[in-house]
């Protein structure tokens, strides 16, 4: 099967409890490459863009907040159904009902602070990617 790319942050939260190595570990032991990978805080609006899909959503200021507040990793990383592959290594949207053995069952309480991102669609990964690493070439 042919190599797919998705968009994957180590969130605030992430980068301040010293969880970056683990979740990138986690990713290449899996059988994912890292493609792009940048330290940065987010400007609001870079933030408010990523989470469009949620601007109605009554957690989205607290989500913009959050994800600007300090510093985060953005990864590229590629592999075979690279998308669902870390969907499944992070775990559901909850940490309290993610699996024991995945990054939020394994590290994380709160559905505000689970630590990671992993775009959901392809269409998803190619507008995140394109946000993050404008231009990215293969
Ligand atoms: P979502 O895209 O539904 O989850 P995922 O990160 O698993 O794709 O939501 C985006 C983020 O919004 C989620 O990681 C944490 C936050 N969030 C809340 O704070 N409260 C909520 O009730 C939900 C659904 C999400
Ligand atoms: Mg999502």
């Amino acid at each position: 099967m042919s190599a797919e790319r998705t968009l994957v942050l180590v969130k605030p939260d992430g980068v301040s409890r010293g969880l970056v190595g683990e979740v990138i570990s986690r990713l290449e032991r899996k059988g994912l490459t890292l493609v792009a990978a940048e330290l940065r805080t987010l400007e609001k609006a870079t933030a408010e863009t990523h989470y469009g899909e949620h601007a109605s959503k009554p957690f989205f200021g607290e989500l913009v907040e959050f994800i600007t507040s300090g510093p985060l990793v953005a990864l590229v990383v590629e592999g075979p159904r690279a998308i669902e592959g870390t969907r499944g290594l992070m775990g559901v949207t909850d940490p309290v009902k993610a699996v024991p053995g995945s990054i939020r069952g394994d590290y994380a309480l709160e559905i505000g602070q689970n630590l990671v991102h992993g775009s959901d669609s392809p269409e998803s990964a190619a507008r995140e990617i394109d946000l993050f690493f404008p231009g990215l070439k293969g």
